[in-house]
This record gives C-alpha cells, sequence and structure tokens, in this order.
C-alpha cells in the first residue's frame, strides 16, 4: 500500500495538469452549443480510463449524452465496487463574476478554480488517478472496479435509468462510490448517507394578448405579475411552513441517533451566517440548521422572468411573467406526486380571472441509505486514514436523482464519500477544490479500494 501512496505523492502535480485538461473541455450538459465538447470529453474520459489500466471501456450512446464505462474485473472472488461519477458541469454564467475564465484552471491558495473543479471532475479524477496507481505498483487492484462517469447528471440524469434498468448485468455490484458530494468541514472526513430529491417547477401567469400601457389599461385589467406574486407568497408562510395541502404528509422525521449525531457535530450558526453575510439564518421553526437542511423538504423560487426590467422606467401592463420553483424532498416524499399536490394547489389558489399554468421539468426521488454494510464501514476507515482523524456521518441538501436508482436497480448500497465543501461555489462564479482534497482524497480512493477487498 505504501508503494500506491508514495506513486500519488510522485505524480502531485502531473495529476493536476491532467485535470486541468480535462476542465478545459466545456463540458456544459444544458447547452446544445456545447454537444461537441459533451462528446469530446466522454472520449477524454475513456482515454484516461484505458491510461490508468482499465481494460472493458465502452462508449454508450443515449438519446442525450454519451455514457462513458470501464471495468477492470481481474479479482475473482473479490468484490466489485462500481465507481459513478458525472463529466457534464453546469453553465458558466454570469460569467463578468468569475476572476478567472471558467475553463482554465487557475491556481491560488492551493486551490484549483474552474467550472467543474469540484463538481465533478475533480472529484471523479480522483478514483481513476488511485485505480492508476495500484496498476502502476501492484500491477493489479484489491477488488474489481467498474466506472460509470455519464454526461447528463446536472440535468438529472434523463437516460441513466433506462441504462441502469436494461444493463442490470453488466453494472452488477456489491457497493457504488460516489464522489459528489461535500465534507462537512475542511479536513474533516465524511461519509454521507442521504440526500435530498427534488421537484422543479415552472408556474406560467398570462394576461393580456400583449403588454399594454399601464395608464390606458391598469386598474382594468389584472396584472400577471402581480398575480404571480400573490400566488407565490401563498406556498410558504413567514415560519418556513409550505402551505400545500398534503406536502409534509410523508414526510419521515430524523430518528434519535441522527439526532444524538447532529448534536455531536455542534454546528455553528452564527459562523454559518457570517460565512454567507447573512444578518440571521431563518428557516422552519423547531428544527436546526442542519435538521433543516438535511431533513426537512424546502420551497425555493429559483427565478422569476417578466415584465420590463432594463434600465430607467417603462409604463407596462405586462402580458406574461413565469417563476421557476423548486421543492427539495426527503424520504418518503416523491417528485411524482408532490408535482400533483403543487398543481393542485396553484391552480386551486389562482384567481379565475387570470390564466395560470404549471409545468413540472425534472425531478429526482430522495434517499437514505443504510449505515450498517460492509462497504459504509470500508469507506469510513478509508477517510479516516487519509484525513487522519475521525470521520463524521452527514446528510446532504442537494441532490443525485440517480443513487437511489442504483440502490433499486443493482440492489447495492451507495457510499458518498464527498471530497467537496459546500463553500466551494459550486454552480457559481469562482467553482474551486481545494488541492489537498484531491490529493487526499486519491489516498481514500485507494485505501477504500484495499479496505473493502478484506
Ligand atoms: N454535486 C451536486 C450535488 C450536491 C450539491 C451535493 C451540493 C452536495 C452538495 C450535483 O451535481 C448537483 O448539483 N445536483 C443537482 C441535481 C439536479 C440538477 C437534478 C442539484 O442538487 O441541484
Ligand atoms: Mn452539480
Amino acid at each position: 500500500m505504501d508503494k500506491v501512496i508514495n506513486y500519488l505523492k510522485d505524480n502531485y502535480y502531473e495529476y493536476i495538469e491532467e485535470l486541468k485538461e480535462y476542465i478545459k473541455i466545456p463540458s456544459i450538459s444544458t447547452s446544445a452549443e456545447n454537444k461537441g465538447d459533451m462528446i469530446n470529453c466522454a472520449n477524454f474520459v475513456k482515454n484516461k480510463l484505458e491510461a490508468a489500466g482499465i481494460t472493458g471501456t465502452k462508449i454508450y450512446e443515449t438519446e442525450g449524452h454519451p455514457i462513458v464505462y470501464g471495468e477492470w474485473l481481474g479479482a475473482p472472488g473479490k468484490p466489485t465496487v462500481l465507481i459513478y461519477g458525472h463529466y457534464d458541469v453546469q453553465p458558466v454564467d454570469p460569467i463578468e463574476l468569475w476572476d478567472s475564465p471558467p475553463f482554465e484552471a487557475d491556481i491560488r491558495d492551493n486551490k484549483i478554480y474552474a467550472r467543474g473543479a469540484n463538481d465533478n471532475k475533480g472529484q471523479n479524477f480522483v478514483h481513476i488517478k488511485s485505480v492508476e496507481a495500484f496498476f502502476k505498483t501492484e500491477g493489479k487492484l484489491p477488488v474489481n472496479v467498474k466506472f460509470l462517469i455519464e454526461g447528463e447528471e446536472e440535468i438529472g440524469s434523463p437516460n441513466l435509468e433506462k441504462f441502469l434498468a436494461t444493463q442490470k448485468e453488466l453494472l452488477k455490484c456489491d457497493a457504488v462510490l460516489i464522489s459528489d458530494t461535500s465534507m462537512y468541514g475542511p479536513g474533516i472526513p465524511t461519509v454521507s448517507y442521504g440526500l435530498r430529491g427534488l421537484a422543479f417547477m415552472e408556474v406560467y401567469v398570462t394576461g393580456p394578448n400583449r403588454d399594454l400601457h399601464s395608464g390606458s389599461f391598469g386598474g382594468a385589467v389584472a396584472n400577471p405579475i402581480n398575480e404571480l406574486a400573490r400566488i407565490i407568497s401563498k406556498l410558504v408562510d413567514e415560519n418556513g411552513v409550505i402551505q400545500i395541502p398534503g406536502f409534509y404528509d410523508d414526510v419521515t422525521e430524523m430518528t434519535e441517533l441522527e439526532l444524538e449525531n447532529i448534536k455531536r457535530l455542534n454546528f455553528n450558526d452564527a459562523e454559518f451566517a457570517e460565512e454567507l453575510k447573512v444578518k440571521t439564518l431563518h428557516g422552519e421553526e423547531g428544527y436546526s440548521t442542519l435538521q433543516r437542511l438535511w431533513a426537512r423538504p424546502t420551497l425555493d423560487c429559483n427565478g422569476i422572468v417578466g415584465g420590463y426590467t432594463a434600465e430607467g422606467a417603462k409604463t407596462v401592463l405586462p402580458s406574461k411573467a413565469s417563476a421557476k420553483i423548486s421543492m427539495r424532498l426527503v424520504p418518503d416524499q416523491t417528485p411524482e406526486k408532490i408535482a400533483e399536490l403543487f398543481t393542485a394547489y396553484i391552480n386551486k389558489i389562482a384567481p379565475e380571472y387570470i390564466k395560470v399554468e404549471v409545468k413540472a421539468l425534472h425531478g429526482g426521488k430522495p434517499v437514505v441509505i443504510p449505515l450498517e454494510s460492509k462497504a459504509m464501514k470500508a469507506a469510513s476507515d478509508a477517510v479516516a486514514k487519509a484525513f487522519g482523524r475521525e470521520t463524521v456521518y452527514t446528510r446532504e441538501g442537494g441532490s443525485i436523482p440517480i443513487v437511489v436508482e442504483f440502490v433499486n436497480h443493482l440492489n447495492a448500497p451507495a457510499i458518498l464519500m464527498g471530497l467537496g465543501l459546500d463553500t466551494d461555489d459550486i454552480h457559481s462564479p469562482n467553482e474551486h477544490f481545494s488541492l489537498e482534497s484531491f490529493h487526499q482524497g486519491m489516498f481514500a480512493s485507494a485505501y477504500f479500494l484495499e479496505e473493502f477487498a478484506k
């Protein structure tokens, strides 16, 4: 094992250079313009897997972006780990707020700044490199390994579930290893056992068939922005309680054990508020911050469009207004049922004098993964060894919709061995990833493969 770790140490600078090449490909899954980059990026990953020593590589085309697969099954009798990650990234705008170009990785204060540096190129590259270190030093891996690196995570993995359902034999494994979440804090080894789900909705309000003069018509015709605002204001009350009837029916509370764990984590609300520069925190009454983030559902307006928004004044009564609204879900809520309840409630509160339409975009189920498995134990030991202190267990506020499908279709525990930090600005300008985490993450990955073989 020392040989593997030393090999990773010796290649530290080289691996950063390779990560920079990976980052250079603008693999923005949501943008049609980057279709070619998605194909290039899939090929890049395939080549890196092959260079690492993974033999059975293949690119699977989908109706959307390609899936990269690779396997090495040279350890008969040993368990099989499926390593999942995503090579697609979020868009970069607002581009003017970046301090360095998003696809030209820049290193400042021992952090690598670029779109995808953390989410998820930096985090999945760690596993490719730990595998490479085993092959280069030992000539083999301690366990069987399969890689599944997709290109559609950031758009809700619309084609991956079908792939899982139809490729059960190919993907058969004893555990799914994923680094696409956060550590509890800098240098704190973390294993997460839960993710929130998501229901993403749009609400469209239409009034007159064209924009009107707000003097000639205002007061006699309903204003779509006013009406939309009134609708939005009825979704969550001032105590953070969501007003949709039936919304909380399927919510399960945290167990006593989980609540004790939260107490031990000793979360600092004041520091959290200070880091975000908000006056105080605000959320659902009766719950602590970590409960609110990990185990309570939410409803947030993500964007709102309508009327005149350019410089200066323009007296106009707009024809249309719309809002994008996301709800984070917890077990046992389902995006389908929540989308139905949301739609029914909007239709009920919508005034009859204006047209209101609701559309469900993507969604994902929440998941909580049992802590009692060999893979969990191996991951916990591996990160503790790599980071040199005791592992903490967390749930995540974010979502990775495919994780629950791994559990359902492959009947294997998913291990969330996150290496990022919540302060790494993923999805934002100046996304970054600590190079220390990048490096120690490779050790953690190597230790996991070793531990899981036992
Ligand atoms: N890596 C994130 C998930 C995540 C976010 C984990 C924050 C931990 C903390 C993932 O790539 C992501 O952004 N997921 C989306 C899913 C959505 C597009 C269906 C999310 O959570 O918004
Ligand atoms: Mn993301």
